[in-house]
């Protein structure tokens, strides 16, 4: 248990959002899931997860930042489902904990936010309350929650298969310079995958991620990253929202070497090919009004880290 010193503090941790830079799915398994063969990558755009102690027994949330209201702060919160969790399974006495989250990454927006809050929440109040878990303990109760919260704990580039919470490190040269254009509201991926599945894409299996895009990746080239990028989801996402269609074109129209739906969308990410030029793709995308937001990112970055 921590000491009174250790309870004093506050626990902060920043967790990174992902995109998919691949995305590849079966169809639907017997359990609801979709088998995956994905690549991941985290991007710098970050919420902030503050842990401080509350009486035993008691677990709250508070939400600030972008889309806050967006966000439930009852017991379906997947940070207070983390703390729950942790709290059952690995405290071995009564513990409290009052959970801040500041937001910015997009609420129901492809890019794991959700599941960014309950890897933050993990490793916060692992820390609060001085718990004996390992990395790969965390990682497996991290699973439970949601299939991208491994990832997010882990960060960087990976390889995720089964649900796509089995993950591999991926070798990459160089910094990536995205350019993220929010969408107008959410779009649910149970309601993405179902409409994936009415319109049968699923095929046998997932398909393999393209060679070209690994290659891409340890060559650190750009465009033939954003030659390659693929998301199988993606019909399904634009047969849900149309605009994601023509906002997919204005990017390229406007240079990107890349462009793709992120996960079950509606966040759209492009692909620049050099910061200069991300810099410019992301002046003129915010002119268009096809975005509530645009927003440059690097990738890859660092997921669940604890702040001094
Ligand atoms: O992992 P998480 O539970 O957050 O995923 C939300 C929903 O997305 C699942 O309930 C399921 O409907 C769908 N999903 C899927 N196959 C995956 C991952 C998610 O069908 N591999």
């Amino acid at each position: 248990m921590a000491s009174p010193v250790a309870e004093a503090d506050d626990v902060r941790v920043r967790v990174a959002g992902k995109i998919n830079l691949a995305l590849r799915s079966g169809p639907r398994r017997a359990d609801g899931y979709h088998e995956l063969s994905t690549i991941f990558q985290a991007v710098s755009l970050y919420d902030e997860v503050v842990a401080r102690w509350a009486e035993p027994g008691r677990i709250t949330v508070t939400v600030t930042g972008d889309q806050a209201h967006l966000v439930p702060t009852d017991d379906t919160n997947l940070a207070v489902r983390a703390a729950r969790l942790l709290r059952d399974l690995v405290a071995t006495s009564e513990v409290g904990v009052a959970l801040e989250i500041h937001k910015a990454i997009p609420v129901t927006g492809g890019m794991a936010g959700g599941s960014a809050d309950a890897a933050a929440a993990l490793l916060a109040c692992a820390v609060l309350w001085d718990l004996d878990i390992s990395p790969e303990e965390m990682r497996a109760l991290g699973a439970r929650l949601g299939a991208d919260v491994p990832f997010c704990l882990a960060g960087g580039t990976a390889l995720g298969a089964d649900r796509g919470d089995q993950l591999v490190p991926v070798l990459t040269r160089g910094t990536y310079h995205w350019v993220l254009g929010f969408g107008e509201g959410e779009l649910s991926t149970p309601a993405v995958f179902a409409r994936f599945d009415e319109l049968d894409l699923g095929g046998d299996g997932p398909a393999e991620v393209p060679s070209a895009l690994m290659n891409a990746l340890v060559s650190g080239d750009p465009v033939a990253l954003g030659a390659a990028l693929i998301n199988d989801l993606q019909p399904a996402a634009v047969a849900l929202r149309p605009a994601l269609a023509e906002a997919l074109d204005a990017g390229l129209e406007l240079g990107a070497v890349g462009a793709i739906v992120s996960g079950s969308g509606p966040t759209v990410a492009f692909l620049a090919a050099t910061e200069v030029e991300a810099i410019d793709l992301a002046t003129q995308l915010s002119t268009r009004g096809l975005f509530r937001g645009v927003k440059r990112v690097q990738g890859p970055v660092a997921g669940a880290r604890l702040l001094d």
